[in-house]
């Protein structure tokens, strides 16, 4: 392996063929296959395939499982792992195919199942949440691990246009970049008023913060006051950016009344350009079982599997059929919140109809 990087490094180029396919019976994903255009010089890496292998939520392990899943790689692969790919996943980097089904094997038996890659549902992932976050505005790790369950078809076989990604934040500091790197961005939220605990807010200012230059001024929709003794906070205006939150922690934290803003669309630039997650759905309670949110989330899946092009993300798909379009055929009204400011041009779109007493018209 240092040998072929080194080769690379003095010739600045890669030294791996183009693509590779291999895998796992039963599955359509999982295992990035990748063959060394110079295996003479290097035979023990002629054969270099990863495989993805699903994280526990929030990475969080037990040593004893960590020690499992190094014993395996020992076993059949190169040794070499990446903790962890950008998706969330385990990734072990490096083995041949004769060894993919009996690592598959191991994994399985200890209670490991593959990531996703390919056309398929990726690997869901999400930010540490509730589990050592006071700022967690719902289960990130349970829902997580909820959508990769229900979801375990759709990520092991490829049965979409191109890659679907879901991201679970817990609050809007998005701890797991959902809104750049998701076409599905689950960040947390809340909908009541800002909890203030007034007796914290003023220990902060005894101890030397300054309230209205690092909190008051920096609100976005200055929607807060301070008058050196009570802090006031005008809550209908506030657009829950967490920045008050964020600096004075021990006084301020989310609403009660919690749950989560879905934002369809982000993706890198290949082909239409890169794109942010949009607004699809302002609050939702995001209470298992989660009915609400899957029964969307098919919707969504049964309009771009059908009607996406080849190799065309839902974000692509939404700017080139139109979010009014889209809105329509999965069942959710336009609201002013889906969209940063009204369209500037006036090429508007009508639908056709016609008056019940129009003699022309026809109603079929
Ligand atoms: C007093 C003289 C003129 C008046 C009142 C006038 C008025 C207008 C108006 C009202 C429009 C429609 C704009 C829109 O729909 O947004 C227009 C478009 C246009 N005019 Fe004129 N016009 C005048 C002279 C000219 C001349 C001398 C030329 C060319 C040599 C010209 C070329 C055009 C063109 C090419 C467009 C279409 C622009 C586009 O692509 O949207 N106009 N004009
Ligand atoms: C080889 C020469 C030309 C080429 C390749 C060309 C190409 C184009 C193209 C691609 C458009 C946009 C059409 C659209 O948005 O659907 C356009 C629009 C336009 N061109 Fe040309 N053009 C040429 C010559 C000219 C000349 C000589 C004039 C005027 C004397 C002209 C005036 C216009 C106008 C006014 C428009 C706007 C039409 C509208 O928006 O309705 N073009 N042209
Ligand atoms: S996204 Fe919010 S809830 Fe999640 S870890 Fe970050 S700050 Fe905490
Ligand atoms: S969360 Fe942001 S917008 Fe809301 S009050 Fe605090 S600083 Fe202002």
């Amino acid at each position: 392996m240092l040998g072929v990087l080194e080769l690379s490094y003095r010739e600045k180029i890669g030294h791996w063929k183009h693509g590779g396919i291999v895998g796992v019976f039963g599955y359509g994903g999982g295992v990035i296959g990748r063959y060394s255009d110079v295996p003479e010089k290097f035979p023990d890496i002629a054969h270099f395939h990863t495989l993805r292998i699903n994280m526990p939520a929030s990475w969080f392990y037990t040593t004893e499982a960590l020690r499992g899943l190094c014993d395996i790689w020992e076993r059949h692969g190169s040794g070499l792992t990446n903790m962890h790919g950008s998706t969330g996943d385990i990734i072990f980097l490096g083995t041949s195919t004769p060894e993919l089904e009996p690592t598959f094997a191991e994994l399985t038996n200890m209670g490991f199942d593959l990531g996703g890659s390919g056309s398929v549902l990726r690997t869901p992932s999400c930010c540490v949440g509730p589990a050592r976050c006071e700022w967690a505005c719902y289960d990130t790790l349970k829902l997580t691990y909820d959508i990769t369950m229900h979801y375990q078809d759709e990520l092991h076989r490829p049965m979409f246009p191109y890659k679907f990604k879901f991201k679970m934040a817990g609050c809007p500091n998005d701890c797991v970049a959902s809104i750049a790197r998701a076409d599905l961005s689950i960040i947390g939220t809340w909908r009541d008023k800002i909890q203030i605990n007034h007796d914290a807010v003023r220990e902060y200012a005894k101890k030397g913060k300054d309230i209205q230059s690092d909190v008051i001024n920096n609100c976005p929709s200055k929607c807060m006051k301070w008058d050196g003794k009570t802090l006031h906070i005008e809550d209908s205006e506030c657009n829950h950016c967490m920045h008050c939150i964020n600096v004075m922690p021990k006084a301020l934290r989310p609403g009660k009344d919690r749950g989560a803003c879905l934002l369809i669309g982000a993706k890198a630039p290949i082909m239409e350009g890169a794109l942010l997650s949009s607004v699809l759905v302002p609050f939702i309670k995001m209470e298992p079982p989660y009915t609400e949110l899957y029964e969307l989330v098919d919707k969504i899946w049964e309009l771009w599997g059908e009607e996406g092009k080849n190799r065309e993300r839902v974000g692509e798909y939404i700017q080139r059929i139109g979010l009014g379009n889209f809105l329509e055929m999965i069942e959710v009204e336009p609201i002013p919140e889906m969209v940063a400011h009204p369209r500037e041009n006036p090429y508007i779109f009508f639908e056709e109809y016609f008056e019940d007493d129009d003699e022309e018209g026809t109603d079929e």
